[in-house]
């Protein structure tokens, strides 16, 4: 049998149906849903099999067998040892920076993050007697000189919301290892299959499922993937907080993890073939997109992904009333805020909270106020460009 965690003997869509260690138990082709809170316990030899870090079979808030399939699904395609799911991917979030960081750590962050990370870093953390430094993602030095002897984790996303910008993974994690910090990644918006955090040094990888590996607007989920060493103690702090996946929610992920190779390869397709439409329209005045050739980053984007992702950002010349106007003409796209399922979803990020993003929020992720973030589903290419044609 092929080491089938191996993605050079199996791509990594034909991964995604058989890394399935449970199939071999259970000979149902479509995975069955564990919704049972207990199990019995046979003997005391039994008990000290059960019991034990990540198991599965013991209570549903210690691990879930439904949920610890779709885990090793992810790790396998993200080339980790193992993981466990979350109820939501701030779950996920909390859970592991709650894990590593105690009054008196620090933090490294970039300046731009998924919203709720940020809240994390600058209202969670604080009050926990955590202090953080937040960098330039493009800038390495910038990285360097924030460390500091109690720095424990460097937290990353890349490419991240708005402006696209990436982090250069292998400089930050070899500085990291340099330092004996722990990195920390969101790839919720590259997915594994278009990138893979591990193979360039990072620590620990999260997901919101919600998002690309559930695929179809119907869940909320988020898994972590790391070693075996740290995976347990995520593990051990997540009992207690109850931060645990359902296993309703994990198999729905579970039948929509099974099409992410299909799905990502239009959403990549779908995003570039936009991205190099709007770069010729005249009513646009920029276009972030890590594929673009003329990406400020595209070299290094290259060179860690080998697709670039669903999502893009533009500015409009128009300004606010262009963006609303654009988004109320549109047909396809539905102005909603969560992306990565199959439906294209649009928003004015400065039009957000009925454009009461708090200003420190819109100046730090470098919002304009024509910005557009169009997250493609998938849709037929030509389709979407024609109603993006129209509606602009
Ligand atoms: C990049 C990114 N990370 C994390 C999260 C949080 O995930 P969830 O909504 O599943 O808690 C989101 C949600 O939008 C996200 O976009």
């Amino acid at each position: 049998m092929a080491d089938k965690y191996d993605n050079r003997i199996w791509s990594q869509n034909t991964q995604v149906l058989n890394l399935d260690e449970n199939f071999d138990d259970d000979l149902a082709i479509s995975p069955s849903i564990h919704q049972s809170v207990n199990y019995a316990i046979k003997d005391e030899q039994h008990y000290e099999e059960i019991d034990v870090p990540l198991g599965d079979k013991f209570y549903s808030r210690r691990g879930n067998p439904t949920s610890s399939r779709l885990s090793k699904i992810i790790a396998g395609l993200e080339g980790g040892e193992t993981g466990m799911m979350f109820a939501s991917g701030m779950a996920a979030i909390s859970t592991t920076m709650m894990t590593f960081l105690k009054a008196g750590d620090h933090v490294v962050a970039q300046n731009c993050h998924y919203i709720g990370i940020g809240e994390m870093i600058d209202k969670i953390l604080p009050a926990q007697g955590v202090t953080s430094t937040r960098v330039d993602q493009t800038s390495v030095e910038a990285f360097e000189q924030a460390i500091r002897p109690n720095t424990k984790l460097i937290i990353l996303e890349t490419p991240v919301n708005p402006l696209m910008h990436i982090t250069d993974f292998k400089a930050v994690c070899e500085l990291a290892k340099s330092y004996g910090i722990l990195t920390f990644c969101d790839n919720t918006f590259a997915t594994p299959l278009n990138q893979r955090p591990m193979d360039f040094g990072v620590d620990i990888v999260m997901h919101s499922a919600t998002k690309y590996i559930g695929g179809h607007h119907d869940l909320l989920s988020g898994s972590v993937t790391a070693s075996a060493e740290i995976m347990e103690k995520i593990w051990d702090l997540s009992m207690t907080l109850g931060s645990v996946a359902a296993p309703f929610n994990s198999w729905l992920a579970l039948r929509g993890i099974r099409t992410l190779g299909l799905r990502i390869a239009q959403h990549n397709k779908n995003a570039m073939a936009i991205a190099e439409y709007l770069e010729q329209h005249a009513a646009v005045e920029k276009v972030y997109y890590p594929g673009l050739k003329n990406h400020p980053q595209h070299k290094l984007a290259k060179s860690q992904m080998s697709g670039y992702g669903g999502l893009l950002t533009f500015d409009l010349k128009g300004g606010y009333d262009a963006g609303q106007s654009f988004i109320k003409n549109l047909n396809l796209a539905r102005n909603a805020s969560s992306l990565g399922g199959v439906s294209s979803t649009v928003i004015q990020p400065a039009a957000l909270f009925g454009g009461r993003l708090p200003q420190e929020v819109v100046e730090k992720q470098g919002i304009t106020m024509g910005m557009i973030r169009f997250a493609t589903g998938i849709e037929t290419t030509d389709d979407l460009i024609n109603d993006i044609d129209q509606a602009l």
